[in-house]
C-alpha cells in the first residue's frame, strides 16, 4: 500500500495544534496508519507530574485502539515545529512494536517541509 504522507501530515498537524504542553513548551503530532488505511491523529498531554505525561505516538495508538480495535501499524508520522526532526522515546518504540511489523515505517516530519522516512525496525 502507497502511504499518503501529505493526509498523514494533515492528521498529525491537526492533533498537534491541540496538544496540552503548557511544561516544556514543546508540542508533537502523529498519525498512526493503519494496514487497513484508515489514520488516527495524537498529540502529547503533559502533566504537572512530569511522567505522567503522554506522548503524541502513544495518544494516536490510543485512538487507533479505542476507534478501531488493535490493528496492524503500516506507517506512523511525527510532527514538531522546531528545525531538527525528532524519532519517537524508548517507551513509544516499544509502544509501536506492539502492532509494528517489519515494514511499518517512521516518518518525521516538521512544519517547514522537513521529511524523514525510515523503518521501524531501525530504531528497535
Ligand atoms: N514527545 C512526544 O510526544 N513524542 C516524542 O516522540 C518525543 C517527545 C513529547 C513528550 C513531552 O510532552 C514533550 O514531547 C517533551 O519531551
Amino acid at each position: 500500500m502507497k502511504i499518503d504522507i501529505d493526509a498523514m501530515y494533515q492528521v498529525a498537524e491537526q492533533a498537534r495544534q491541540h496538544s496540552h504542553s503548557p511544561y516544556s513548551h514543546f508540542s508533537v503530532g502523529s498519525c498512526v496508519l493503519t494496514e487497513t488505511g484508515k489514520m488516527f491523529g495524537g498529540c502529547n498531554v503533559e502533566n504537572a507530574s512530569y511522567p505522567l505525561g503522554q506522548c503524541a505516538e502513544a495518544s494516536a495508538i490510543g485512538n487507533m485502539v479505542t476507534q478501531l480495535g488493535p490493528q496492524k501499524i503500516r506507517a506512523i508520522l511525527i510532527v514538531v515545529d522546531t528545525h531538527t526532526v525528532i524519532g519517537s522515546c524508548g517507551g513509544c518504540l516499544q509502544k509501536i512494536l506492539e502492532f509494528a511489523t517489519p515494514e511499518t515505517e517512521i516518518i518525521m516530519c516538521n512544519t517547514t517541509s522537513k521529511r524523514e522516512r525510515r523503518f521501524f525496525k531501525e530504531f528497535l
